[in-house]
């Protein structure tokens, strides 16, 4: 494969939007990358071009099996005019995994960041800089062969594009109600659950609807067998802090592998305070309640960054979290991670790339 990206330029520039009142993926910068993938050729034709719509057969198999994988990250400009991306080698291996699930072929990881950093770089002046504001970045795979029968296809696309983004939640930094789900399940083991696939998105909708006609703003998934140990928020992972202690549901097959998730264990561990990643009922969560012992509760993830969680309601017990408030430890990861995020912060951690 040539590893040169070609460039073509738009002539139509769109005009920028208003940086301090982006909201969450609605709009899309001058530009998008497209590969090809064919078997027996492998990627091949990198190029960037004017963003649009792509011209796909009724039958491309995508829309029929849902053959597609996705990710999110985000640049950022800081103050001295740098741009920096957040950890992108590890988002391109979690891809990887997740086109090892979906049977897709991998990507060359070191190419694929390269992709996003050429395509950041050529519409570097979408990145927003007012405060809480990102340039957020979404490579996807689809799956093009134009045929109706089920197997993996033979051809793909892989795409970046490119939204200027605000907070993900409406509520920002403030707490959020969540609904915790007993009838609906996201995943089991075995299942899809642990790759960033649309499917495991689809299936999450109805109860999220459900939960928004309630007042809540997600859901709390629950394990799919027992339907007793915590999983993951929506489109977050998720944190306690019970007597001192910070619990996140372990890696077990049917959650996502965050990468804000990874990133706030590491900080928090850098404190000198415990985490531990294990199995977590949401019994032990409502008896810490009323011991009095939960402290806090948070959600992680790359759209929504920390999210506090404010009130849970489990099959009509409501609790109410550190008095409804955003917590101490939220506030911390959030400043501490953000700060690093945009540059303002040292970057002990090594996570932060020039483009
Ligand atoms: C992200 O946090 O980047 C996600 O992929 C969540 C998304 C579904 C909004």
């Amino acid at each position: 494969m040539s590893n040169t990206i070609r460039i073509e330029r738009t002539t139509h520039p769109k005009p920028k939007p208003d940086p301090n009142n982006l909201g969450f993926g609605q709009i899309f910068t001058d530009h998008m990358f497209i590969m090809d993938y064919t078997a027996g050729k492998g990627w091949h034709d990198p190029r960037i071009v004017p963003y649009g719509p792509l011209s796909l057969d009724p039958s491309t198999m995508v829309f029929h099996y849902g053959q597609a994988v996705f990710e999110g990250l985000k640049a950022y400009k800081t103050k001295d005019g740098r741009i920096l991306l957040f950890r992108p080698t590890n988002n391109m291996e979690r891809i990887n995994m997740s086109n090892d699930r979906i049977c897709i072929p991998p990507l060359d990881v070191d190419f694929a960041v390269e992709a996003i950093k050429t395509l950041v770089k050529v519409d570097q002046d979408w990145i927003p800089e007012a405060e809480g504001t990102s340039l957020y970045i979404r490579p996807f795979i689809i799956a093009t062969d134009p045929y109706l029968g089920v197997r993996p296809a033979n051809t793909y696309k892989f795409l970046i594009i490119l939204s200027p983004v605000g907070a993900y939640y409406p509520e920002g930094i403030n707490p959020v109600k969540i609904y915790v789900e007993s009838n609906y399940v996201r995943a089991v083991k075995g299942g899809t659950g642990a790759a960033k696939t649309p499917g495991n998105y689809a299936a999450s909708l109805k109860a999220q609807v459900e939960a928004n006609e309630k007042g809540y703003t997600q859901v709390l998934w629950l394990d799919g067998v027992e339907k007793k140990y915590v999983e993951e928020v929506g489109t977050m992972n998720v944190f306690f802090k019970i007597n001192g202690e910070i619990i996140t549901p372990a890696l077990e097959g049917s959650l996502l592998a965050g990468i804000t998730r990874d990133s706030t264990i590491q900080l928090i561990k850098s404190w000198g305070l415990k985490v531990t990643e294990r199995r977590i009922s949401i019994q032990e969560i409502y008896d810490a309640h009323a011991q009095g012992t939960l402290e806090e509760a948070f959600g992680t993830g790359t759209a929504a960054v920390i999210s506090p969680i404010g009130e849970l309601n489990w099959n009509g017990n409501k609790i109410i979290i550190n008095g409804g408030m955003t917590g101490e430890i939220s506030t911390k990861i959030y400043n501490v991670l953000t700060g690093i995020q945009n540059g303002e912060l040292e970057d002990p951690f090594g996570w932060t790339v020039e483009c």
